[in-house]
């Protein structure tokens, strides 16, 4: 019988022939090289045409010298000199000649008073406004913070760049939530847990990088999209990362975050009172354990004062937590925010928690149910300067999930939403996967709390039960690679994450065009080509690796790349598909199954509980149907499963033709890159296709009615007889 590796095998080889014999026959004309290492701040020149329109400002007029209004001011002349390829003259003072005027709003007022902006701008929102100041034509770039500021500095770039037209631009823009998160699951030794760009821009060997000017270029990269802190370390967090001598080392990475604005935090054992302080106990409510966390906040903010905050995975796959003394995440999260409250910090206490040990004979048992369990009854038990912070679906990360009912759940505790932008479960950047169309699905999913309309996006952000605090956190997993993420078409999830947590009523074709336009240059054909397949990419991802919301059905016990359907059963992880002779599908109603679906409030409920009403790409994940079961579309179940696995990997196969239209149009060197990855792409997916085909084939016994499968299976048997 021919198996998985086989089929991989000739696939690679074919693919390698195809490679070689590409390179060897195709020519285009060179255009500049590019490593991928400016991502979307390539600034590349403009035509004389376009560029004369930005030249009627001879001078940039900063008023200020912190050190964010510096990167703001570098940052200007930089990307107007790559632009236009002129150098703007700077001055501290009245502008001369007509200007760029940088400044907040309460220096600006000494130059102009009579300047008022339509409404209050909040922290970190800008006004980019053309007026007149003492006769001459000016553009200002305006906020209430120097953050502001910059934030507005890289929106006018943006705008350059992309050829927009300013002349009368009168742009008040405001963030959608405070907290504009990434986390980076980085270990000390330089490795990244699910990091799929090399090695660690922060740590080697145990210690912090002696060169981090990787960090600093990583800290303006998070700046242009409007992010504002950074989490440096893994979530499953080594204590040591709390020790004196390395928070000295750690207070080095902030110091190359602060001029672009960006706060570091850290993730924390919640056991180090105990690992590191040589205390016998890290029992939260014990006084000797407050203490401990309090001395050890204010040491960190000795040394780092504009600290962010912690961020706390515990009582989740094998980490110690509150649990271990009977206390809750919400006892956990407060002896930390207390220490943090005096200083302006926060906690981030993740929901991620879950026992990993359930019974999967027991037909109730639900890991999906974990989040809600934990948290619903802790509402208001959490200090205002705690954050729940709750991944977007109530497993983990999977190709297609529901929104989590937690974020319906909590109303008198803030939350912030957990989004993947590193490709775990989804192609691990070689495999393209836009996943902004994903999050946005879950961001406007309608809650319904007490039957009014509540999109997700409005209650992580505080709108619904205005609370302190609350917004977006990214796990982004950049590294040492030169394109930061292992691939440059990937970039886009992490500038679209920026984007959303920016504003999340963006319309993906906006983000992805923008991205385009900046990371590939403006031809109208280049433009439409990558956007399509950007915004396509994540239905076909799906169509092969785990359609009707079945889930990733991938190695989970493994590498969680491959495909590896029967990992996800007969084991306590509980990212279980209940696939068997008759069916497939989680019962996860409230009539018949594990009861998950009533977390949600009652209008959702109804909706998720018919087994009609339930969209046809989430029924797996709340149903168990007969494979016989027929889909709106008419077709059945495992007739469905079929086709979009054929019909994936053919659109996958079809990235490769739609791919090489771009030939010529841009550098050389990105064009046979990518091309060579959506080659390798088009053989996963095939490899994808016949194992889950095959698999789910012999389990049911019905076959193919196009006679794919079914012919398939017969003639690897025919080979063997
Ligand atoms: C996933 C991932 C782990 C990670 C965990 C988390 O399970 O595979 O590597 O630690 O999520 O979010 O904590």
């Amino acid at each position: 019988m021919m198996t998985t590796h086989c089929v991989r095998t000739i696939f690679r080889c074919l693919l390698l022939g195809a490679a070689v014999f590409l390179c060897a026959t195709s020519f285009t004309p060179p255009l500049s090289a590019e490593t991928g290492a400016e991502a979307w701040l390539r600034y590349s020149r403009l035509d004389r045409q376009t560029a004369a329109a930005y030249e009627q400002f001879p001078e940039a007029v900063v008023l200020g010298d912190s050190s964010v209004l510096k990167s703001a001011q570098l940052e200007l002349v930089h990307g107007v000199a790559q632009m236009t390829g002129k150098t703007l003259r700077v001055s501290n003072i009245l502008p001369d000649a007509n200007a760029l005027v940088l400044g907040t709003l309460t220096e600006l007022r000494v130059l102009a008073p009579e300047l008022r902006p339509p409404e209050k701008i909040k922290n970190d929102g800008y006004w980019l406004k053309m007026t007149n100041i003492h006769n001459h034509q000016c553009l200002i770039v305006t906020a209430v913070t120097d953050r502001g500021v910059l934030y507005g500095v890289f929106e006018l770039l943006s705008k350059i760049a992309r050829g927009e037209n300013i002349t009368s631009i009168d742009e008040l823009q405001q963030p959608f939530a405070p907290i504009r998160w990434v986390n980076q699951w980085d270990n000390l030794d330089g490795r990244i847990e699910r990091g799929y760009g090399g090695r660690s821009i922060f740590f080697a060997d145990g210690k912090v990088r002696s060169d981090l000017s990787r960090a600093g270029q990583y800290a303006r990269l998070l700046a242009s999209i409007g992010i504002n802190g950074c989490t440096i370390n893994n979530v499953n967090a080594a204590p040591g990362v709390l020790e004196d001598s390395f928070i000295a080392q750690v207070s080095r990475i902030a110091d190359v975050f602060r001029p672009w604005g960006v706060r570091l935090s850290i993730s924390v054992d919640l056991s180090s009172p105990k690992v590191i302080g040589g205390l016998d106990t890290f029992d939260p409510l014990d006084p000797r354990v407050a203490e401990w966390w309090r001395k050890k906040v204010d040491e960190i903010y000795r040394k780092i004062p504009d600290f962010g905050g912690v961020v706390v995975k515990a009582d989740s796959e094998g980490r110690l937590g509150p649990s271990t003394y009977g206390r809750t995440p919400a006892d956990a999260a407060n002896v930390i925010a207390r220490a943090l409250k005096p200083h302006g910090g926060v906690v981030l206490y993740r929901a991620f928690v879950y026992n990993h040990h359930l019974d999967w004979h027991n037909l109730k048992n639900d890991r999906a149910k974990a989040a809600y369990d934990n948290f619903r009854p802790l509402d208001g038990d959490f200090d205002d300067n705690v954050i729940v912070q709750i991944k977007n679906g109530p497993i983990d990360f999977q190709v297609r999930e529901p929104a989590s009912p937690l974020f319906a759940g909590l109303r008198r505790t803030n939350e912030a939403i957990e989004l993947q932008i590193t490709q775990e479960y989804t192609g691990q950047q070689r495999q393209l996967c836009f996943l902004v169309p994903m999050w946005k699905e879950v961001l406007d999913f309608d809650m319904r709390v007490d039957g009014n309309a509540t999109p997700v996006k409005d209650l992580v952000a505080r709108r619904v039960f205005h609370r302190p605090v609350g917004g977006f956190v990214g796990v982004a997993n950049v590294g040492l690679d030169a394109n930061w993420l292992g691939s440059p078409l990937a970039m886009a999830n992490l500038f679209g994450f920026g984007r959303l947590a920016w504003n999340p009523n963006l319309k993906a074709e906006n983000i992805i065009d923008e991205w385009t336009r900046l990371t590939f240059g403006t031809d109208p054909l280049v433009v439409k080509t990558i956007s399509e397949m950007q915004l396509s990419s994540w239905h076909v991802y799906e169509s092969y690796t785990g359609p009707l919301g079945a889930g990733t059905l991938t190695n989970i016990l493994g590498n969680h790349y491959d495909p590896g359907p029967e990992s996800s059963e007969d084991n306590g992880w509980g990212q279980w598909h209940r696939a068997d002779h008759q069916g497939i599908g989680m019962d996860r109603t409230v009539a018949t199954g594990t009861g998950f679906i009533g977390q949600y409030p009652p209008e959702v409920q109804v909706f998720y509980e018919s087994l009609t009403r339930c969209p046809d790409n989430l029924l797996l994940f709340f149903h168990h149907v007969p494979y016989t079961y027929v889909l709106r579309s008419g077709k059945t179940v495992i007739q469905h499963i079929y086709d979009s696995h054929y019909d994936g990997a053919e659109a996958a196969r079809d990235f490769i033709t739609q791919w090489k239209a771009v030939e010529g149009h841009i550098d050389d060197e990105r064009y046979r890159d990518i091309l060579s990855r959506f080659q390798y792409q088009a053989g996963e997916a095939v490899v994808w296709r016949d194992t889950i085909c095959n698999w789910i084939y012999h389990l049911s016994g019905i076959p193919d009615n196009k006679g794919r499968v079914a012919f398939q299976a017969q003639a690897v048997s025919d080979q063997h007889n």
